[in-house]
C-alpha cells in the first residue's frame, strides 16, 4: 500500500564518506523493509526534475550540483506510517538541529550536504519511488 511506504536516497556524501551500510543497517534496525534498492547516480536532468519544487530556492544551483556529484543509493521502503516514522529516523533538515541518535545527526556533513533524502508525504513518496523505479524493480 503506498500509505505504508516512502521513498529514500543515501547521498552522494554518505556514500564518499563511507556511511552507506551503517545507513542501512539503520533503516533495517528501526524496522523497515526494503522494496526496491538501487545503486546508482543522477543525471544533471534528473537531479533537476527531482528537485524541481525547489527552483526558485536560492541553494537549487548548489542541491543539483551536489546530488549530481557521487553515486547514490535510491530506495523503496515500507512500515507502518513510513513516511513520519523515516523523517523521524533521518531527523532535521540540518544535522546541527537534528535530534541526538538520528541518521543525519550521526552521518551528515551539513544543512546543505545531509546524507539522507526521506519523502515529505504519502503522495511524494510514490511519484519519486515512480520516478526511481518501474514496476517490475518493486518487490
Ligand atoms: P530532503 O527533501 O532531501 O529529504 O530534505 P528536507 O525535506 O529535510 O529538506 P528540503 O527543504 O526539502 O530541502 C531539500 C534539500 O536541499 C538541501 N538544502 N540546502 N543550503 C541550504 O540552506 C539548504 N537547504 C536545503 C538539502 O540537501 C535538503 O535536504
Ligand atoms: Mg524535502
Amino acid at each position: 500500500m503506498a500509505t505504508n511506504r516512502t521513498f529514500t536516497m543515501i547521498k552522494p556524501d554518505a556514500v564518499q564518506n563511507g556511511h552507506m551500510g551503517n545507513i542501512i543497517n539503520d533503516i533495517l534496525k528501526a524496522g523497515f523493509s526494503i522494496r526496491a534498492m538501487k545503486y546508482t547516480k543522477l543525471s544533471t536532468d534528473q537531479a533537476k526534475e527531482f528537485y524541481a519544487v525547489h527552483a526558485e530556492r536560492p541553494f537549487y544551483g548548489e542541491l543539483v550540483e551536489y546530488m549530481t556529484s557521487g553515486t547514490i543509493v535510491a530506495a523503496i521502503l515500507e512500515k507502518e506510517n513510513a513516511v513520519q516514522s523515516f523523517r523521524d529516523l533521518i531527523g532535521s533538515t540540518d544535522p546541527a538541529e537534528a535530534a541526538e541518535g538520528t541518521i543525519r545527526k550521526n552521518y551528515a556533513e551539513s544543512k546543505a550536504k545531509n546524507a539522507v533524502h526521506g519523502s515529505d508525504s504519502d503522495e511524494n513518496a510514490a511519484i519519486e519511488g515512480a520516478f526511481h523505479f518501474s514496476p517490475e524493480e518493486i518487490h
